[in-house]
C-alpha cells in the first residue's frame, strides 16, 4: 500500500514539474488554449520564393512550437490583406504578421489593429506609412541593393558595350519591384552603351513572364539580356526563348532574383547567368521576435537579413542541397 501512495505521489509531482517546465520536463503539443495566436496575411501563391516563405512560416509557427497559424492567401490583392487583417483583429489574434502587397495604403487598417492592441510584425517587403509606431518591427531583404549586385555583376561582364535589356517586372508598388527595378535605373544612367528595349510587369508570375516573352519574339524585338524580377518570371522567358529556337544563356543572357534551387540548377546548367538572392526563410526569425516581445524585450524596428548571389563560378550541387530552398 504504501508503496502505490509513493507511487502516486512521485507521478503527482512529476506532473506539476512539466507544467512548470521544471528539470526533466518533457515538451508535449500544448492545450489549444494556450497557443499564441498568429494570423499571417501572406501575399499570395505566385512563385516559388512564395511558398518557400509559407512553409517556412507554417513550420516555425508550429502547434508543436506553442502556435496557430492562420494563414490568408491574398491571392496578390491588398484589398484581400485589409480584410484578412480586420478579420484578424474580430478573431482577436495575438499577434498579426504581414507581409505586404504593395508598400501603400496601410494606415487606416494597422491603426485599427494599433486601437486593439495586437502588435504587427511586417515581414519580407517594406510598408510606406508616416507614423511607424503603427508596426511592431519589419524583417526583410534589402531591394535596392539587390537591384545594385545585379547591375555590378552586368557592369564586370559587358562594360559599357551595346546591350538590349528586356525587363520584367514584378507587382507595381512592391518593395520588391521598387528595389530592383531603381538598381536597373541607375545602371541604366550610367552606361550609354545599355538601351531598355521593352519594360513591363509580369506580375511575378511565370505564366505572365512567358507571355510577355513571346509576344515580344513575336514582334521580332531583338534583345540580349532579360532582367526578370524574380525566378519564376524568369523559367516563363526561358520557356519563350527555347519555342522561338532561342538559346538561353547563349543569344540571351539571363539575370534574375530569388536564388531558388531550380533556378541555381538552371544556372548550373548555363540557361540563367546571375542570381541574386531573396531569403524566404522568415518563419524562424518571426518566431524569435515573438519570443522577445513575449519576454517583454523590443526587438530592433528594422532587420535586413544577409544575402548573397551565385553564378555558375563556384555553384555546385552541395551547395544548391545545403540551402533550405
Ligand atoms: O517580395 C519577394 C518577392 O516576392 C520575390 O522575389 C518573388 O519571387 C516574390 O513573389
Amino acid at each position: 500500500m504504501k508503496k502505490v501512495i509513493l507511487t502516486a505521489l512521485l507521478a503527482a509531482l512529476c506532473i506539476v514539474f512539466s507544467a512548470c517546465g521544471g528539470p526533466g520536463a518533457v515538451s508535449t503539443p500544448k492545450d489549444e488554449k494556450d497557443l499564441i495566436v498568429v494570423g499571417f496575411s501572406q501575399v499570395g501563391a505566385e512563385s516559388d520564393w512564395r511558398n518557400a516563405n509559407t512553409l517556412s512560416m507554417q513550420t516555425a509557427l508550429s502547434p508543436e512550437n506553442g502556435y496557430r497559424l492562420i494563414l490568408d492567401d491574398a491571392q496578390q490583392k491588398q484589398e484581400k490583406q485589409i480584410t484578412a487583417i480586420r478579420n484578424f483583429i474580430n478573431q482577436g489574434v495575438d499577434y498579426i504578421v504581414l507581409a505586404p502587397t504593395t508598400e501603400r495604403s496601410w494606415d487606416t487598417v494597422l491603426g485599427e489593429a494599433k486601437a486593439a492592441g495586437i502588435p504587427v510584425i511586417i515581414v519580407d517587403r517594406m510598408i510606406e506609412i508616416e507614423d511607424t509606431g503603427l508596426f511592431t518591427c519589419w524583417i526583410g531583404s534589402d531591394f535596392r541593393r539587390e537591384g545594385d549586385t545585379a547591375v555590378t555583376w552586368m557592369d564586370s561582364r559587358f562594360g559599357n558595350a551595346p546591350l538590349r535589356i528586356v525587363h520584367l517586372q514584378g507587382n507595381i508598388g512592391s518593395t520588391a519591384q521598387i528595389g530592383r527595378t531603381d538598381g536597373l535605373d541607375a545602371g541604366l544612367a550610367a552606361h550609354d552603351g545599355w538601351q531598355l528595349v521593352f519594360r513591363s510587369s509580369g506580375d511575378f508570375t511565370q505564366a505572365k513572364g512567358q507571355e510577355l516573352v513571346e509576344a515580344l519574339l513575336e514582334e521580332g524585338q531583338g534583345f540580349d539580356l532579360i532582367y526578370s524580377e524574380n525566378d519564376n518570371m524568369a523559367y516563363g522567358a526561358i520557356d519563350a526563348l527555347k519555342k522561338a529556337g532561342l538559346r538561353p544563356g547563349e543569344d540571351v543572357k539571363i539575370v534574375s532574383f530569388d536564388a531558388s534551387s531550380t533556378a541555381l540548377h538552371m544556372i548550373l546548367n548555363g540557361e540563367i547567368s546571375f542570381d541574386v538572392e531573396c531569403n524566404p526563410l522568415h518563419g524562424p526569425r518571426v518566431r524569435a521576435i515573438i519570443e522577445q516581445l513575449e519576454k517583454g524585450e523590443t526587438p530592433p524596428k528594422f532587420t535586413y537579413v544577409e544575402e548573397t548571389s551565385f553564378e555558375k563560378e563556384g555553384l555546385s550541387e552541395e551547395i544548391i542541397s545545403a540551402r533550405g530552398y
